[in-house]
């Protein structure tokens, strides 16, 4: 909260400081403790900062300086910082993107010397909580260690661990901090009751079949998908389903670029029953050196039970995701895929969306239809690029009897800088190199409501990041 408070704060500060230089104040005028820190604490320090993905610190004049000229040419071009939301369509309050006079007052800094100016000038540090969390956790659970080689494949892993959450408990915001992020592409967890049968600590993943490429070779139809078990057993996604205390899927994720869920801004609440388990779901890549990650999950918790609940899910194609029918055709710049379909059997307020896609993953769009059969676009992201896993925050009354329709292209083209091999037909699959079309999305109900009934996920929910 404290975050959101300052951002809003120096939302402010920033668009008043931000007004002159394009018009009265001289270029040379510009310094960074007056004009350019407001902005940067508003918009860069989530990321400039010790701890976090990027790789330089902008939390003072030393450690920013030398990238005066890179700041520039990154800020005009839109690189940074990383907002890929289409800006004709929807709200979201942790929108980043600079505006037009923020962007001409670093500019103006960076051509005009970039000059210090005077500390007396320049805003109170923003209030970054310690260790590189972005909450403040109440409450800290340790994750599993895991050993990442410097080279090889690594199947998705699960491991439970204890929640050590005797009471049942409210929990306002959720983080999950892996200690290594170099290697981490994901971590999701999900809370799970505990039976007898459950050994902590056991790393339990399956060995795919795959080709020389690495993708997984089809599975001969009809066979159940045989996902990493939770006690010891590999279990197919239905029985960890079958065993998830919340619905919709995973509680919670870290993926690069992703901001901690924190609920406070909803003023609604997740519920944790007492003696919960928290399956990890672990995804690393190898970088060439052995790393070992530590992971660790934060909480905030509420003083007295909510009036609303936050509930998230993640969802995949309605038709399924066998590979009969997802299969992005070699060479094809822009595969349309199936949609996922999702029907509110209850009024909800929607607050979150995160689109993601692997490798090909080139835009998604989220489009409501209202019961009296009005269309709207609430999220597009025309330029989906796979390095940046970053959540919309929004709100938006969704009447009972509403459909959410999620569409995803794919390019599996040359043109698609990132595309490991054109030629090739892709799947579905957990690893990069083979594909998601994933909407992940948020909302908010009364707590009264029975959260398993608010809204049908059409076909199998997803599997995750
Ligand atoms: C969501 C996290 C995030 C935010 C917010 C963010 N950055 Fe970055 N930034 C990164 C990461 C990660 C990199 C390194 C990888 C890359 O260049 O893509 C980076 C790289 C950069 C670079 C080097 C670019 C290059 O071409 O080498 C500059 C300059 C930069 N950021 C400036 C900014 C500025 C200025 C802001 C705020 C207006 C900002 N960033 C906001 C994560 C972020």
């Amino acid at each position: 909260m404290l975050r959101f408070v300052v951002a809003i704060f120096l939302a402010a500060v920033g668009a008043f400081a931000a007004d002159g230089p394009s018009s009265t104040i001289p270029p040379e005028s510009i310094t960074f403790n007056k004009d350019v820190l407001p902005i940067l604490q508003k918009n860069c320090q989530g990321c400039h900062r010790p701890g976090q993905i990027a790789p330089m610190s902008f939390l003072d004049y030393q450690g920013t300086r030398p990238w005066a000229k890179a700041m520039k040419a990154a800020i005009t071009s839109r690189k940074m910082p990383p907002w890929f939301a289409d800006p004709n369509y929807g709200h979201f309050s942790n929108d980043r993107a600079l505006k037009q006079s923020e962007i001409d007052t670093i500019v103006a800094w960076a051509d005009g010397g970039a000059k210090e100016g005077d500390p007396k000038d320049a805003p109170p540090p923003a209030a970054w909580p310690a260790d590189g969390w972005q909450i403040q956790p109440d409450y800290i659970v340790k994750g599993p260690r895991y050993d990442v080689p410097a080279t090889g494949i690594m199947e998705w892993t699960n491991v439970v661990m204890p929640s050590g959450l005797t009471e049942d408990t409210w929990i306002t915001s959720l983080e999950i901090k892996p200690s290594a992020l170099q290697v981490t592409h994901h971590i999701c967890i999900r809370f799970i009751a505990h039976t007898p049968d459950i050994k902590y600590g056991v790393p339990v993943w399956v060995d795919k079949q795959r080709d020389e490429s690495g993708s997984e070779l089809p599975r001969p139809k009809g066979e159940r998908q045989q996902l990493p078990g939770v006690a010891g057993v590999a279990v197919d996604d239905r029985e960890l389903r079958a065993r998830s205390v919340n619905p919709g899927g995973l509680d919670g994720c870290y993926v690069p670029g992703l901001q901690a869920a924190d609920y406070r801004v909803f003023n609604a609440a997740k519920l944790i029953p007492a003696n919960s388990d928290i399956v990890f779901q672990l995804h690393y890549t190898a970088i060439g050196k052995p790393m070992t990650d530590e992971p660790e999950v934060g909480f905030t918790i509420a003083k007295e039970p909510p009036q609303r609940r936050f509930i998230s899910y993640n969802t995949q194609p309605a038709v399924g995701t066998d590979s009969e029918v997802f299969r992005i055709p070699p060479n094809d710049g822009n595969w349309a895929s199936p949609p996922a379909e999702i029907l509110f059997n209850e009024d909800a307020q929607l607050v979150w969306m995160m689109p993601h896609m692997h490798l090909r993953g080139k835009d998604m769009t989220y489009r409501l239809e209202y019961p009296s059969g009005e269309q709207q676009i609430i999220l597009n992201v025309p330029h989906y690029d796979f390095n940046w896993q970053l959540g919309y925050y929004t709100d938006i009354k969704v009447p009972k009897g509403s459909r959410m329709l999620v569409d995803a292209h794919f390019d599996n083209s040359p043109s698609n800088k990132f595309n490991p091999d054109p030629n090739r037909p892709v799947y579905y699959g957990d690893q990069t190199w083979e594909e998601m079309m994933a909407p992940f999305f948020g909302i908010v109900v009364d707590a009264k409501v029975d959260p398993k009934k608010v809204v049908t996920v059409k076909g199998t929910p997803g599997r995750g990041a």
